[in-house]
């Protein structure tokens, strides 16, 4: 619904040839609700704000609202005096504007156990709330289509350290979940990534694809270097602690009893530019409808 494509053209080349070059911005009047885990971690916000203003190029930024899907985040903020919407909050707060047609854009990597909760908190509120909204819907996580996978590799590659050099290794921390919901896109991914460079891997903090999994493929290379990196929206508590933290445990202090030189670019995923397009992207072309469901 209302997708619009605003064209902006500038003439280039030489006297000779006038090649015209377009940049389509894709625009939507629709009201947008950004879902994300949420981070009690200052610094990480960066990395949201920075999405945010994004999305602030496709959709009127007085129609936008963000909603955490982590109650234990939200009580943690409400105690420090900041409150941030949950989802229910979020759907009423359109509801009470009189929106008619709402996107719903999730930050999620995948359809874990975060997302599915978040379709089925969205279709409850619909349930419960019938003839509010005319249409509501949700566009899908990072990493769905093979087309995903690509562009989210090729915008992982872009913003690894200027500093690398080719025979240093990267590690990226990525979340997972032990009830393996996320297992197959963050597998994919990893094939994907080492395709691209046979030097970096991918591990989760708890999906079963595990730091042991990639220490061991990490031993069979040459490499005596490895930078951290997150794989996850934000460098958030986990990049900072079970990532870069002093703690014997953390992945920096494990790869440095193995004997190898550590560095770390503790930035998340939202702070990159291609990433928060894949965003925009799944948030406009989505045609899964949650209050009129219909099939092609
Ligand atoms: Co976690």
């Amino acid at each position: 619904m209302n997708v619009l494509v605003r064209l902006t053209c500038a003439v280039g080349g030489s006297l000779l040839f006038f090649m015209p070059s377009c940049n389509a911005t894709p625009r939507s009047d629709d009201a947008l609700m950004i879902v994300s885990f949420g981070t009690s971690v200052p610094s990480a916000l960066t990395s949201y704000k920075s999405t945010r203003a994004n999305f602030e190029k496709s959709f009127d930024k007085d129609q936008i609202e963000w909603a955490y899907t982590s109650e234990i985040i939200r009580k943690k903020l409400k105690k420090e005096g900041q409150h941030i919407l949950s989802v229910n909050e979020g759907l009423q707060k359109f509801a009470d504007k009189g929106t008619k047609v709402l996107r719903v854009q999730s930050l999620h990597l995948a359809n874990g156990a975060e997302y599915k909760w978040l379709e089925r908190t969205v279709m409850r509120f619909i349930d419960k709330n019938p003839g509010v909204f005319e249409k509501v819907y949700i566009g899908a996580p990072l990493l769905e289509s093979r087309k995903d996978m690509e562009e989210v590799a090729t915008a992982v590659m872009k913003a690894m350290p200027a500093e690398r050099k080719s025979n240093e290794a990267v590690i990226l921390m990525g979340h997972g979940h032990s009830n393996g919901q996320a297992d197959l896109p963050v597998m994919a991914m990893q094939a994907e990534l080492q395709s691209r460079d046979p030097l970096v891997f991918l591990g989760t903090v708890e999906g079963s694809l595990s730091f042991d999994d990639a220490l061991a493929a990490l031993k069979k290379t040459k490499a005596k270097k490895v930078w951290l990196i997150p794989f996850m929206m934000v460098a958030g508590d986990h990049a900072t602690n079970d990532l870069a933290g002093p703690e014997e445990d953390s992945w920096a202090s494990m790869l440095k009893k193995e004997g190898y030189e550590v560095s770390t670019q503790l930035r998340g995923l939202g702070e990159i530019k291609g990433i928060q397009d894949i965003f925009v992207r799944h948030a406009l072309e989505t045609k899964d409808d949650m209050v009129k469901i219909e099939k092609e």
